[in-house]
Protein backbone atom coordinates (compact mmCIF):
# COMPACT_ATOMS: atom_id res chain seq x y z
CA UNK A 1 0.00 0.00 0.00
CA UNK A 2 1.38 3.43 -0.52
CA UNK A 3 1.04 5.75 1.85
CA UNK A 4 0.01 9.51 2.38
CA UNK A 5 0.95 10.45 5.41
CA UNK A 6 1.25 14.47 6.19
CA UNK A 7 5.04 14.28 7.56
CA UNK A 8 4.47 17.12 9.76
CA UNK A 9 2.03 15.56 12.31
CA UNK A 10 4.40 12.33 13.16
CA UNK A 11 6.12 12.20 16.35
CA UNK A 12 9.24 12.38 15.04
CA UNK A 13 8.79 15.77 13.10
CA UNK A 14 7.85 17.03 16.71
CA UNK A 15 11.45 15.65 18.05
CA UNK A 16 13.56 16.94 15.23
CA UNK A 17 12.00 20.60 15.53
CA UNK A 18 13.32 20.28 18.88
CA UNK A 19 16.64 18.42 18.16
CA UNK A 20 17.13 21.02 15.60
CA UNK A 21 17.43 23.24 18.32
CA UNK A 22 20.43 21.82 20.20
CA UNK A 23 22.18 20.78 16.59
CA UNK A 24 21.68 24.31 15.45
CA UNK A 25 24.17 25.53 18.53
CA UNK A 26 27.22 23.20 17.26
CA UNK A 27 29.65 23.48 14.91
CA UNK A 28 30.80 21.20 12.62
CA UNK A 29 33.91 21.86 13.78
CA UNK A 30 33.18 20.66 17.31
CA UNK A 31 31.07 17.59 16.27
CA UNK A 32 34.17 16.76 14.93
CA UNK A 33 36.51 17.57 17.65
CA UNK A 34 33.81 15.48 20.29
CA UNK A 35 33.94 12.41 18.02
CA UNK A 36 37.06 10.48 16.32
CA UNK A 37 34.66 7.92 15.26
CA UNK A 38 32.65 10.38 13.13
CA UNK A 39 34.02 9.42 9.80
CA UNK A 40 33.54 5.77 10.23
CA UNK A 41 30.12 6.15 11.68
CA UNK A 42 28.73 8.65 8.93
CA UNK A 43 30.50 7.01 5.64
CA UNK A 44 29.33 3.57 3.85
CA UNK A 45 30.76 2.15 1.13
CA UNK A 46 28.87 0.70 -2.00
CA UNK A 47 31.04 -1.39 -4.26
CA UNK A 48 33.60 1.55 -5.69
CA UNK A 49 31.80 4.34 -4.66
CA UNK A 50 32.55 5.50 -1.10
CA UNK A 51 29.58 7.87 0.30
CA UNK A 52 30.92 10.32 3.37
CA UNK A 53 28.20 12.10 4.96
CA UNK A 54 30.01 12.94 8.06
CA UNK A 55 30.38 16.79 7.71
CA UNK A 56 26.60 16.93 7.76
CA UNK A 57 25.23 18.87 10.94
CA UNK A 58 24.12 15.94 12.27
CA UNK A 59 24.66 13.74 15.18
CA UNK A 60 23.62 10.13 16.30
CA UNK A 61 20.21 11.48 17.42
CA UNK A 62 19.38 13.54 13.93
CA UNK A 63 19.98 10.17 11.98
CA UNK A 64 17.94 8.21 14.59
CA UNK A 65 14.91 10.99 14.55
CA UNK A 66 15.32 10.65 10.53
CA UNK A 67 14.96 7.23 10.39
CA UNK A 68 11.91 7.47 12.45
CA UNK A 69 10.73 10.29 10.26
CA UNK A 70 10.76 7.65 7.00
CA UNK A 71 9.28 5.00 9.28
CA UNK A 72 6.63 6.43 10.96
CA UNK A 73 5.97 8.21 6.40
CA UNK A 74 5.91 3.74 5.69
CA UNK A 75 9.01 4.33 3.11
CA UNK A 76 9.69 0.68 3.10
CA UNK A 77 5.54 0.35 2.19
CA UNK A 78 6.18 2.66 -0.42
CA UNK A 79 9.41 1.07 -1.84
CA UNK A 80 7.53 -2.28 -1.44
CA UNK A 81 5.07 -0.50 -3.35
CA UNK A 82 7.13 1.16 -6.31
CA UNK A 83 9.02 -2.24 -7.30
CA UNK A 84 5.77 -4.80 -7.19
CA UNK A 85 4.16 -2.43 -9.65
CA UNK A 86 1.24 -0.89 -7.88
CA UNK A 87 -0.15 2.45 -9.43
CA UNK A 88 1.71 4.87 -7.24
CA UNK A 89 1.79 7.43 -10.07
CA UNK A 90 -1.88 7.65 -9.25
CA UNK A 91 -2.57 11.28 -10.62
CA UNK A 92 -1.70 9.16 -14.42
CA UNK A 93 -3.30 6.02 -13.12
CA UNK A 94 0.52 4.38 -13.86
CA UNK A 95 3.17 2.31 -12.18
CA UNK A 96 6.51 3.16 -11.99
CA UNK A 97 9.21 0.96 -12.90
CA UNK A 98 12.22 1.99 -14.31
CA UNK A 99 13.61 -0.08 -12.14
CA UNK A 100 12.31 -2.99 -14.53
CA UNK A 101 14.69 -1.95 -17.23
CA UNK A 102 17.33 -2.99 -15.50
CA UNK A 103 16.10 -5.56 -13.73
CA UNK A 104 18.84 -8.47 -13.82
CA UNK A 105 17.46 -10.61 -11.85
CA UNK A 106 15.08 -13.66 -12.76
CA UNK A 107 11.95 -12.12 -10.86
CA UNK A 108 9.18 -11.43 -13.15
CA UNK A 109 8.26 -7.75 -12.76
CA UNK A 110 3.98 -8.04 -13.22
CA UNK A 111 2.22 -4.97 -14.92
CA UNK A 112 -1.62 -5.70 -15.04
CA UNK A 113 -1.01 -9.54 -14.59
CA UNK A 114 1.64 -8.99 -16.92
CA UNK A 115 5.50 -10.04 -17.14
CA UNK A 116 7.13 -7.34 -18.84
CA UNK A 117 10.34 -8.93 -18.89
CA UNK A 118 10.01 -10.30 -22.09
CA UNK A 119 9.37 -7.25 -23.30
CA UNK A 120 11.85 -5.11 -21.88
CA UNK A 121 14.73 -7.81 -22.83
CA UNK A 122 12.77 -7.97 -26.25
CA UNK A 123 13.74 -4.39 -26.88
CA UNK A 124 17.32 -4.78 -25.47
CA UNK A 125 17.83 -7.39 -28.10
CA UNK A 126 16.20 -5.11 -31.01
CA UNK A 127 18.62 -2.32 -30.00
CA UNK A 128 21.83 -4.43 -29.28
CA UNK A 129 21.39 -6.00 -32.87
CA UNK A 130 20.38 -2.22 -33.97
CA UNK A 131 23.56 -0.99 -32.34
CA UNK A 132 25.79 -3.70 -33.49
CA UNK A 133 24.64 -3.43 -37.18
CA UNK A 134 25.28 -0.02 -37.08
CA UNK A 135 28.80 -0.04 -35.30
CA UNK A 136 29.97 -2.23 -38.07
CA UNK A 137 29.30 -0.69 -41.11
CA UNK A 138 26.61 -3.89 -41.90
CA UNK A 139 23.71 -0.93 -42.12
CA UNK A 140 23.92 1.31 -45.10
CA UNK A 141 22.46 4.69 -45.57
CA UNK A 142 20.71 5.54 -49.25
CA UNK A 143 23.74 5.64 -51.04
CA UNK A 144 25.63 2.33 -49.49
CA UNK A 145 27.42 4.23 -47.24
CA UNK A 146 28.15 3.01 -43.31
CA UNK A 147 26.93 5.58 -40.76
CA UNK A 148 29.02 7.97 -39.32
CA UNK A 149 26.78 10.38 -37.66
CA UNK A 150 23.86 10.05 -34.98
CA UNK A 151 21.61 12.97 -34.22
CA UNK A 152 19.21 12.63 -31.33
CA UNK A 153 16.09 14.24 -31.74
CA UNK A 154 14.22 14.72 -27.77
CA UNK A 155 13.92 16.98 -24.92
CA UNK A 156 13.60 16.65 -21.35
CA UNK A 157 13.90 13.52 -20.50
CA UNK A 158 14.11 12.43 -24.21
CA UNK A 159 17.59 14.00 -24.23
CA UNK A 160 19.12 15.34 -21.11
CA UNK A 161 19.63 11.16 -19.67
CA UNK A 162 21.53 10.22 -23.34
CA UNK A 163 23.76 14.05 -23.25
CA UNK A 164 24.57 13.53 -19.87
CA UNK A 165 25.15 9.54 -20.18
CA UNK A 166 27.81 10.06 -23.42
CA UNK A 167 29.44 12.99 -22.02
CA UNK A 168 30.19 11.17 -19.05
CA UNK A 169 31.22 7.99 -20.74
CA UNK A 170 33.13 9.39 -23.23
CA UNK A 171 35.94 8.63 -22.84
CA UNK A 172 34.26 5.09 -23.54
CA UNK A 173 33.40 6.12 -27.30
CA UNK A 174 32.91 4.47 -30.43
CA UNK A 175 33.51 5.34 -33.56
CA UNK A 176 30.11 7.57 -33.81
CA UNK A 177 29.66 10.96 -33.77
CA UNK A 178 27.06 11.57 -31.67
CA UNK A 179 24.58 14.98 -31.85
CA UNK A 180 21.88 15.98 -29.70
CA UNK A 181 19.40 18.38 -30.87
CA UNK A 182 16.73 19.76 -28.38
CA UNK A 183 15.76 23.22 -28.52
CA UNK A 184 12.61 24.17 -30.93
CA UNK A 185 15.11 27.07 -31.38
CA UNK A 186 15.68 26.72 -35.51
CA UNK A 187 19.75 27.80 -34.54
CA UNK A 188 19.85 24.26 -32.77
CA UNK A 189 18.84 21.96 -35.11
CA UNK A 190 20.63 24.30 -38.14
CA UNK A 191 23.95 24.39 -36.59
CA UNK A 192 24.01 20.59 -36.32
CA UNK A 193 22.61 19.69 -39.48
CA UNK A 194 25.31 21.91 -41.12
CA UNK A 195 28.31 19.48 -40.05
CA UNK A 196 26.47 16.74 -41.20
CA UNK A 197 25.70 14.82 -45.10
CA UNK A 198 22.74 12.92 -45.11
CA UNK A 199 24.65 9.92 -47.02
CA UNK A 200 25.88 8.75 -43.55
CA UNK A 201 23.76 10.72 -40.73
CA UNK A 202 21.34 8.40 -38.88
CA UNK A 203 18.55 10.19 -36.78
CA UNK A 204 16.71 8.80 -33.68
CA UNK A 205 13.80 10.20 -32.76
CA UNK A 206 13.03 10.00 -29.29
CA UNK A 207 9.89 11.00 -27.96
CA UNK A 208 8.00 9.45 -25.32
CA UNK A 209 4.53 10.55 -26.71
CA UNK A 210 5.45 11.62 -29.91
CA UNK A 211 3.92 14.78 -29.86
CA UNK A 212 5.71 16.77 -27.91
CA UNK A 213 5.92 20.51 -29.82
CA UNK A 214 9.67 20.76 -29.83
CA UNK A 215 10.54 17.01 -30.76
CA UNK A 216 7.93 16.94 -33.93
CA UNK A 217 9.16 20.30 -35.29
CA UNK A 218 12.99 19.36 -35.03
CA UNK A 219 12.36 15.88 -36.47
CA UNK A 220 10.20 17.08 -39.48
CA UNK A 221 12.82 19.75 -40.03
CA UNK A 222 15.48 16.86 -40.58
CA UNK A 223 13.56 14.62 -42.46
CA UNK A 224 12.78 17.72 -44.96
CA UNK A 225 16.93 18.21 -44.78
CA UNK A 226 17.18 14.69 -45.74
CA UNK A 227 14.55 14.30 -48.76
CA UNK A 228 15.91 17.85 -50.01
CA UNK A 229 19.44 15.82 -49.97
CA UNK A 230 17.85 14.11 -52.55
CA UNK A 231 17.10 11.14 -50.93
CA UNK A 232 13.41 9.29 -51.46
CA UNK A 233 10.73 8.86 -48.98
CA UNK A 234 11.42 4.90 -49.43
CA UNK A 235 14.93 5.88 -47.86
CA UNK A 236 13.90 6.92 -44.46
CA UNK A 237 13.89 3.88 -43.18
CA UNK A 238 17.56 3.86 -43.36
CA UNK A 239 18.02 7.01 -41.65
CA UNK A 240 15.54 7.59 -38.90
CA UNK A 241 14.53 5.30 -36.13
CA UNK A 242 11.97 6.42 -33.16
CA UNK A 243 12.23 5.50 -29.87
CA UNK A 244 8.58 6.00 -28.50
CA UNK A 245 5.89 4.52 -27.09
CA UNK A 246 3.35 5.94 -29.40
CA UNK A 247 3.31 3.56 -32.82
CA UNK A 248 0.75 5.10 -34.52
CA UNK A 249 2.41 8.76 -34.19
CA UNK A 250 5.74 6.79 -35.71
CA UNK A 251 3.76 5.49 -38.38
CA UNK A 252 2.03 8.52 -39.43
CA UNK A 253 5.69 10.29 -39.19
CA UNK A 254 6.57 7.75 -41.97
CA UNK A 255 9.19 6.22 -39.81
CA UNK A 256 9.44 2.25 -40.65
CA UNK A 257 7.81 0.72 -37.38
CA UNK A 258 10.58 -2.36 -37.84
CA UNK A 259 13.10 0.77 -37.26
CA UNK A 260 11.31 1.71 -33.64
CA UNK A 261 11.84 1.10 -30.34
CA UNK A 262 9.21 0.36 -27.45
CA UNK A 263 8.90 1.93 -24.30
CA UNK A 264 5.85 1.54 -22.12
CA UNK A 265 4.10 4.20 -19.85
CA UNK A 266 5.16 3.06 -16.90
CA UNK A 267 8.40 4.73 -17.79
CA UNK A 268 8.32 8.13 -16.87
CA UNK A 269 10.48 10.49 -19.25
CA UNK A 270 12.75 11.48 -16.61
CA UNK A 271 13.56 8.53 -15.97
CA UNK A 272 13.86 6.87 -19.20
CA UNK A 273 17.19 6.70 -20.28
CA UNK A 274 17.54 2.90 -19.29
CA UNK A 275 14.64 2.39 -22.04
CA UNK A 276 14.34 2.68 -25.95
CA UNK A 277 15.53 6.05 -24.69
CA UNK A 278 19.16 5.17 -24.69
CA UNK A 279 19.16 3.90 -27.63
CA UNK A 280 22.23 6.82 -28.25
CA UNK A 281 24.24 6.05 -25.57
CA UNK A 282 23.98 1.81 -26.30
CA UNK A 283 25.46 3.65 -30.10
CA UNK A 284 27.78 6.00 -28.57
CA UNK A 285 29.21 4.09 -26.26
CA UNK A 286 28.34 0.43 -27.16
CA UNK A 287 25.96 -1.91 -26.31
CA UNK A 288 28.22 -3.74 -23.50
CA UNK A 289 29.02 -0.46 -22.04
CA UNK A 290 24.87 0.14 -21.73
CA UNK A 291 24.26 -3.13 -20.51
CA UNK A 292 26.87 -1.83 -17.62
CA UNK A 293 25.25 0.97 -16.71
CA UNK A 294 22.31 -0.70 -16.34
CA UNK A 295 23.84 -3.81 -13.80
CA UNK A 296 25.40 -0.89 -11.84
CA UNK A 297 21.56 0.69 -11.55
CA UNK A 298 20.47 -2.84 -10.33
CA UNK A 299 22.71 -2.84 -7.87
CA UNK A 300 21.60 0.21 -6.67
CA UNK A 301 18.08 -0.87 -6.72
CA UNK A 302 18.98 -4.14 -4.86
CA UNK A 303 21.17 -1.93 -2.13
CA UNK A 304 18.24 0.32 -1.94
CA UNK A 305 15.33 -2.45 -1.21
CA UNK A 306 17.48 -4.73 0.93
CA UNK A 307 19.82 -2.26 3.24
CA UNK A 308 18.82 -0.93 6.40
CA UNK A 309 17.64 2.98 6.41
CA UNK A 310 20.82 3.69 8.38
CA UNK A 311 23.30 2.44 5.86
CA UNK A 312 20.85 2.87 2.83
CA UNK A 313 22.41 5.77 0.60
CA UNK A 314 19.60 7.10 -1.10
CA UNK A 315 17.21 7.00 1.95
CA UNK A 316 20.12 8.85 3.86
CA UNK A 317 20.68 11.44 0.94
CA UNK A 318 17.12 12.03 0.84
CA UNK A 319 16.34 12.59 4.73
CA UNK A 320 19.39 14.72 4.58
CA UNK A 321 17.55 17.27 2.09
CA UNK A 322 14.74 17.30 4.50
CA UNK A 323 17.07 18.10 6.97
CA UNK A 324 18.08 20.98 5.69
CA UNK A 325 15.07 21.99 3.74
CA UNK A 326 12.03 22.12 6.42
CA UNK A 327 14.29 22.37 9.65
CA UNK A 328 17.07 24.67 8.57
CA UNK A 329 14.98 25.97 5.89
CA UNK A 330 17.59 25.75 3.25
CA UNK A 331 15.93 26.49 -0.67
CA UNK A 332 18.74 25.00 -3.09
CA UNK A 333 21.00 22.61 -2.91
CA UNK A 334 24.33 22.46 -5.29
CA UNK A 335 25.74 18.92 -7.33
CA UNK A 336 29.35 19.68 -8.01
CA UNK A 337 31.13 16.96 -9.66
CA UNK A 338 34.98 17.52 -9.58
CA UNK A 339 35.31 15.22 -12.95
CA UNK A 340 34.94 17.25 -16.30
CA UNK A 341 33.19 14.40 -18.06
CA UNK A 342 30.05 14.76 -15.80
CA UNK A 343 29.60 18.14 -16.51
CA UNK A 344 25.92 17.09 -17.45
CA UNK A 345 25.30 15.60 -14.18
CA UNK A 346 23.59 18.43 -12.04
CA UNK A 347 21.53 19.72 -15.09
CA UNK A 348 20.24 16.13 -15.09
CA UNK A 349 19.34 15.81 -12.04
CA UNK A 350 17.67 19.38 -12.56
CA UNK A 351 15.30 18.20 -14.17
CA UNK A 352 15.13 14.76 -12.66
CA UNK A 353 14.21 16.34 -9.08
CA UNK A 354 12.61 19.26 -10.23
CA UNK A 355 10.04 17.90 -12.33
CA UNK A 356 9.60 15.34 -9.76
CA UNK A 357 9.22 17.02 -6.29
CA UNK A 358 8.52 20.52 -7.79
CA UNK A 359 4.49 20.34 -6.56
CA UNK A 360 2.59 22.16 -4.15
CA UNK A 361 -0.29 19.94 -3.96
CA UNK A 362 0.01 16.94 -1.42
CA UNK A 363 -1.07 13.16 -1.93
CA UNK A 364 -4.48 13.70 -0.65
CA UNK A 365 -4.89 17.13 -2.99
CA UNK A 366 -4.27 19.80 -0.58
CA UNK A 367 -2.24 22.53 -0.50
CA UNK A 368 1.20 22.39 1.81
CA UNK A 369 2.11 24.20 4.67
CA UNK A 370 5.68 23.12 4.22
CA UNK A 371 8.70 22.78 1.40
CA UNK A 372 8.94 20.54 -0.82
CA UNK A 373 11.70 19.92 -3.62
CA UNK A 374 14.60 21.94 -3.43
CA UNK A 375 16.05 23.93 -6.54
CA UNK A 376 19.18 21.47 -7.66
CA UNK A 377 21.78 23.66 -9.32
CA UNK A 378 25.57 23.20 -9.89
CA UNK A 379 28.76 23.10 -12.38
CA UNK A 380 31.57 21.15 -12.44
CA UNK A 381 34.38 21.89 -10.24
CA UNK A 382 36.50 23.57 -10.22
CA UNK A 383 35.49 25.73 -12.45
CA UNK A 384 32.45 26.72 -9.88
CA UNK A 385 34.79 27.65 -7.76
CA UNK A 386 35.87 30.45 -9.98
CA UNK A 387 31.87 31.65 -10.42
CA UNK A 388 29.56 31.15 -7.51
CA UNK A 389 31.42 29.05 -4.59
CA UNK A 390 31.90 32.70 -2.88
CA UNK A 391 28.41 32.71 -2.18
CA UNK A 392 28.58 29.22 -0.90
CA UNK A 393 31.01 30.36 1.36
CA UNK A 394 30.34 33.74 2.96
CA UNK A 395 27.07 34.34 1.73
CA UNK A 396 23.57 35.02 3.47
CA UNK A 397 21.65 31.50 1.87
CA UNK A 398 22.82 27.77 3.47
CA UNK A 399 23.92 25.84 0.28
CA UNK A 400 24.08 22.13 1.03
CA UNK A 401 26.17 20.22 -1.60
CA UNK A 402 27.27 17.31 -2.45
CA UNK A 403 30.94 17.01 -3.98
CA UNK A 404 31.54 14.07 -6.25
CA UNK A 405 35.18 12.88 -7.49
CA UNK A 406 36.66 9.84 -9.00
CA UNK A 407 40.44 8.67 -7.41
CA UNK A 408 41.81 7.71 -10.85
CA UNK A 409 41.43 9.78 -13.38
CA UNK A 410 40.68 8.69 -17.06
CA UNK A 411 42.74 10.83 -18.65
CA UNK A 412 46.42 11.47 -16.35
CA UNK A 413 48.17 14.07 -17.01
CA UNK A 414 51.13 15.33 -15.19
CA UNK A 415 49.34 16.08 -12.05
CA UNK A 416 46.53 17.58 -13.42
CA UNK A 417 44.39 14.71 -10.98
CA UNK A 418 46.16 15.49 -8.14
CA UNK A 419 45.44 19.38 -8.73
CA UNK A 420 41.68 18.62 -9.29
CA UNK A 421 41.01 16.32 -6.19
CA UNK A 422 43.34 19.05 -3.60
CA UNK A 423 40.15 21.36 -4.63
CA UNK A 424 38.30 18.92 -3.59
CA UNK A 425 38.90 17.62 -0.45
CA UNK A 426 39.91 21.33 0.89
CA UNK A 427 36.74 22.74 -0.74
CA UNK A 428 34.43 20.15 1.71
CA UNK A 429 37.05 20.98 4.60
CA UNK A 430 37.06 24.82 4.27
CA UNK A 431 33.15 24.88 4.40
CA UNK A 432 33.14 23.09 7.10
CA UNK A 433 36.05 24.64 9.22
CA UNK A 434 35.79 27.73 7.64
CA UNK A 435 38.45 30.16 9.03
CA UNK A 436 38.04 31.83 12.38
CA UNK A 437 39.35 35.38 13.52
CA UNK A 438 42.25 34.24 15.31
CA UNK A 439 43.65 32.62 12.10
CA UNK A 440 42.75 35.55 10.22
CA UNK A 441 44.09 37.85 12.62
CA UNK A 442 47.97 35.68 12.63
CA UNK A 443 47.11 35.58 8.69
CA UNK A 444 47.52 39.37 8.67
CA UNK A 445 50.12 39.87 11.20
CA UNK A 446 52.17 37.21 9.33
CA UNK A 447 51.93 39.52 5.89
CA UNK A 448 53.07 42.23 7.65
CA UNK A 449 49.79 44.28 8.09
CA UNK A 450 49.68 47.05 11.02
CA UNK A 451 47.13 46.88 13.59
CA UNK A 452 44.79 49.28 12.12
CA UNK A 453 45.23 47.32 8.62
CA UNK A 454 44.24 43.84 10.64
CA UNK A 455 41.64 45.98 12.21
CA UNK A 456 39.83 46.76 8.86
CA UNK A 457 40.24 43.69 6.99
CA UNK A 458 39.80 40.86 9.26
CA UNK A 459 35.67 40.46 9.18
CA UNK A 460 36.08 40.28 5.36
CA UNK A 461 38.46 37.28 5.63
CA UNK A 462 36.53 34.99 8.35
CA UNK A 463 34.92 32.37 6.93
CA UNK A 464 31.97 30.96 9.30
CA UNK A 465 32.10 27.35 8.16
CA UNK A 466 29.66 24.88 9.15
CA UNK A 467 28.67 24.34 5.67
CA UNK A 468 27.45 21.16 5.64
CA UNK A 469 28.49 18.72 2.53
CA UNK A 470 28.12 15.08 0.99
CA UNK A 471 31.22 13.78 -0.59
CA UNK A 472 31.08 10.87 -3.05
CA UNK A 473 34.51 9.27 -3.89
CA UNK A 474 34.17 6.72 -6.89
CA UNK A 475 37.31 5.08 -7.98
CA UNK A 476 36.27 5.59 -11.36
CA UNK A 477 34.10 6.44 -13.65
CA UNK A 478 33.06 3.52 -15.53
CA UNK A 479 29.49 2.52 -17.36
CA UNK A 480 28.46 0.57 -14.02
CA UNK A 481 29.58 3.20 -11.49
CA UNK A 482 27.66 5.55 -13.27
CA UNK A 483 24.71 3.66 -13.23
CA UNK A 484 24.39 3.68 -9.71
CA UNK A 485 25.44 6.92 -8.86
CA UNK A 486 22.42 7.66 -11.08
CA UNK A 487 19.72 5.30 -9.54
CA UNK A 488 20.95 6.35 -6.28
CA UNK A 489 20.15 10.05 -6.89
CA UNK A 490 16.78 8.51 -8.34
CA UNK A 491 15.99 6.60 -5.55
CA UNK A 492 16.74 9.73 -3.30
CA UNK A 493 14.23 11.78 -5.16
CA UNK A 494 12.08 9.34 -4.63
CA UNK A 495 12.07 9.27 -0.82
CA UNK A 496 11.62 12.52 -0.90
CA UNK A 497 8.56 12.46 -2.42
CA UNK A 498 7.25 9.89 -0.32
CA UNK A 499 8.13 12.51 2.69
CA UNK A 500 6.95 14.81 1.26
CA UNK A 501 3.63 13.09 0.47
CA UNK A 502 3.52 14.85 -2.88
CA UNK A 503 3.05 12.84 -6.59
CA UNK A 504 6.63 12.58 -7.99
CA UNK A 505 6.46 10.81 -11.16
CA UNK A 506 3.77 13.61 -13.13
CA UNK A 507 4.53 16.60 -14.39
CA UNK A 508 1.08 19.22 -14.83
CA UNK A 509 3.35 22.08 -14.09
CA UNK A 510 4.99 21.17 -17.88
CA UNK A 511 1.65 20.51 -19.43
CA UNK A 512 0.46 23.98 -18.91
CA UNK A 513 3.41 26.07 -20.64
CA UNK A 514 2.49 23.52 -23.95
CA UNK A 515 -1.46 24.25 -23.69
CA UNK A 516 -0.59 27.72 -23.63
CA UNK A 517 2.30 27.84 -26.95
CA UNK A 518 -0.88 26.23 -28.72
CA UNK A 519 -3.31 28.78 -28.09
CA UNK A 520 -0.82 31.37 -28.77
CA UNK A 521 0.63 29.87 -31.96
CA UNK A 522 -2.00 30.74 -34.45
CA UNK A 523 -1.89 34.64 -33.65
CA UNK A 524 1.50 34.69 -34.51
CA UNK A 525 0.46 33.96 -38.27
CA UNK A 526 -0.37 37.24 -39.52
CA UNK A 527 -0.15 40.56 -38.70
CA UNK A 528 -2.87 41.80 -37.23
CA UNK A 529 -2.66 43.46 -33.58
CA UNK A 530 -4.23 41.22 -31.26
CA UNK A 531 -6.08 42.11 -28.15
CA UNK A 532 -7.03 38.92 -26.60
CA UNK A 533 -4.76 38.76 -24.15
CA UNK A 534 -3.14 40.95 -20.64
CA UNK A 535 -1.68 44.44 -21.67
CA UNK A 536 1.82 42.82 -21.38
CA UNK A 537 1.13 39.78 -23.03
CA UNK A 538 -0.24 41.71 -26.07
CA UNK A 539 2.10 44.54 -26.00
CA UNK A 540 4.61 41.57 -26.13
CA UNK A 541 3.53 39.89 -28.98
CA UNK A 542 2.62 42.66 -30.98
CA UNK A 543 5.89 44.93 -30.80
CA UNK A 544 7.36 40.84 -31.93
CA UNK A 545 4.99 41.72 -34.89
CA UNK A 546 6.26 45.03 -35.52
CA UNK A 547 9.76 44.05 -35.51
CA UNK A 548 9.59 40.47 -37.65
O1 LIG B 1 9.25 18.34 -19.90
C1 LIG B 1 8.05 17.67 -19.77
C2 LIG B 1 8.10 16.33 -20.36
O2 LIG B 1 6.83 15.80 -20.28
C3 LIG B 1 9.15 15.44 -19.70
O3 LIG B 1 8.70 14.77 -18.59
C4 LIG B 1 9.54 14.57 -20.83
O4 LIG B 1 10.74 13.95 -20.57
C5 LIG B 1 9.61 15.57 -21.95
O5 LIG B 1 8.49 16.41 -21.73
C6 LIG B 1 9.59 15.01 -23.34
O6 LIG B 1 8.43 14.29 -23.61
P1 LIG B 1 8.36 13.24 -24.79
O7 LIG B 1 9.39 12.20 -24.53
O8 LIG B 1 6.97 12.69 -24.76
O9 LIG B 1 8.65 13.97 -26.07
Amino acid sequence: MFPNIDFTTTQAYKYLADHYITVNEKSLKELFAEDPERFQKFSTQLEDILFDFSKNRITDETIALLVQLANECQLQEAITAMFAGEKINATEGRQVLHTALRNQSNEPVIVDGEDVMPKVKAVLEHMKDFTNRILSGDWKGFTGKAITDVVNIGIGGSDLGPVMVTEALKSYKTRLNLHFVSNVDGTHIAETLQQLNPETTLFLIASKTFTTQETMANAQSAKNWFLDAGAAEADVAKHFAALSTNEEGVAAFGIDTQNMFEFWDWVGGRYSLWSAIGLSISLGIGYDNFEELLKGAHRADKHFRETEFERNIPVILALLGIWYNNFFDAESHAILPYDQYLHRFAAYFQQGDMESNGKYIDRNGNRVDYQTGPIIWGEPGTNGQHAFYQLIHQGTKLIPCDFIAPAVSLNPLGNHHQLLLSNFFAQTEALMNGKSEEEVVAELKKAGKSAQEIEALKNFKVFEGNRPTNSFLLKKVTPYTLGTLIALYEHKIFVQGVIWNVYSFDQWGVELGKQLANKILPELVNDEAIASHDSSTNGLINQYKNWR
